[in-house]
This record gives structure tokens, sequence and C-alpha cells, in this order.
């Protein structure tokens, strides 16, 4: 029952925006009100370069790891698992601490899946960055990479909860990406 417990603890850990703190804290424009308008690394990627998108990459890629691994190191059983790993995705889209606006959940996905089991982590990165080679296009990698992790998850973790998590949360991402999506079926993404 206290496994549990990891659940809100996750959300408030997906809740922590990078893009947000890192633009701040490097005396950048807000993510929010600036580019995309998305608090995300690619967002700050257009707004202050390489090195901010990297701190914020691995800041919300960590915190979503983190929490799954905690989850593992306790050894809860799947569901309880799958809830953390959603409860994080979930507290970077609506995050507590900025009035529920936050980002589309691509690098906090990619955190979770390799707590989940790292080979998962390396099949949805190794998907993102097949795809980013081909198109250059962060928006299409990160689609491309969300709707195969259900498929991955299947195959490399065989668990039927955590299969049906990550297809909820590849339908949450493409739906967060729908402007995106409209841009590329335009061929106006950038
Ligand atoms: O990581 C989010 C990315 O897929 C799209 O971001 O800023 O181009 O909407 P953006």
């Amino acid at each position: 029952m206290m496994d549990w417990l990891l659940v809100p603890v996750a959300y408030l850990a997906g809740s922590v925006s990078s893009a947000i703190i890192v633009c701040k804290m490097m005396g950048l424009v807000d993510p929010r009100e600036n580019g995309s308008g998305n608090p995300g690394a690619t967002n700050v990627m257009r707004i202050g370069g390489k090195k901010a998108a990297a701190i914020t990459l691995v800041g919300d890629a960590l915190k979503g790891l983190l929490p799954v691994l905690v989850a593992k190191a306790l050894a809860v059983d799947s569901l309880v698992l799958s809830a953390v790993v959603f409860a994080a995705f979930i507290g970077h889209l609506y995050p507590v601490f900025f009035q529920f606006k936050g980002g589309k959940g691509v690098a906090t996905s990619l955190g979770v899946t390799l707590g989940v089991t790292w080979l998962l982590g390396v099949a949805v990165a190794g998907t993102w960055f097949i795809v980013y080679k081909l198109g250059r296009i962060s928006s299409l990698s990160a689609l491309v990479a969300a709707t195969l992790a259900p498929i991955y998850t299947w195959l490399i973790v065989g668990d039927a909860y955590l299969t049906a998590t990550f297809t909820l949360i590849a339908l949450i991402l493409l739906w967060r990406h729908k402007s995106n999506i409209q841009r590329l079926l335009a061929g106006q993404e950038s």
C-alpha cells in the first residue's frame, strides 16, 4: 500500500519544469512565451542554444528516470510501476508548480523508458535519433519514437500494464503535438 505513495511523488518530480528553470537561471527568455511556446528542450534550443537545451533534456529525462528507479529498487509490482511512469509524464504536462501549463512530455517519457529497462530506453532514444538523422525534425522524431514505444515495451518487457501505459502516453503525446502534426502535414515544421 505504501508503494502507491510513490505515485504523487513521481507527479511532483514530473512537475519540475527544467525548461522554465534553466531559462530563468541562464538569463534567457521564458520558453512559454517565445519560440513555439513549449517549455521543452527543443524550444530551449531555439531560445538559448545547445548547452541550455542539453541541460533541459537531461533534467526532464532525470525527473522521469529517478522515480521509476526508486520504484524498481523498492520492487513494486508492475501496476504501481506503471502508475509511477504515468504520474511523472503527467506531471511534466500539467505541472502543479507552473499553473498546470507544461510541455509535451518527450524527454520525460524517454527518462521513464530508461528507468523501466535500459534496453527499452535505448530502443526509444535510438528511434528518435535515427528519425532525426533522416529528417532533422525534432517533433517527427518524437512522434515516431512515442508511437513505437508501446510495441517495444511489449517485445522487450512483455508486461500488459506497462504496454497499456506507454500506449496511453503515446496517444496523449500525439494529442499534445497536434499543432506540430498540422505543420508537418503542411510541410511547415521547423
Ligand atoms: O520535445 C517537443 C518537440 O517534439 C516539439 O517541440 O517546441 O517544436 O513544439 P516544439
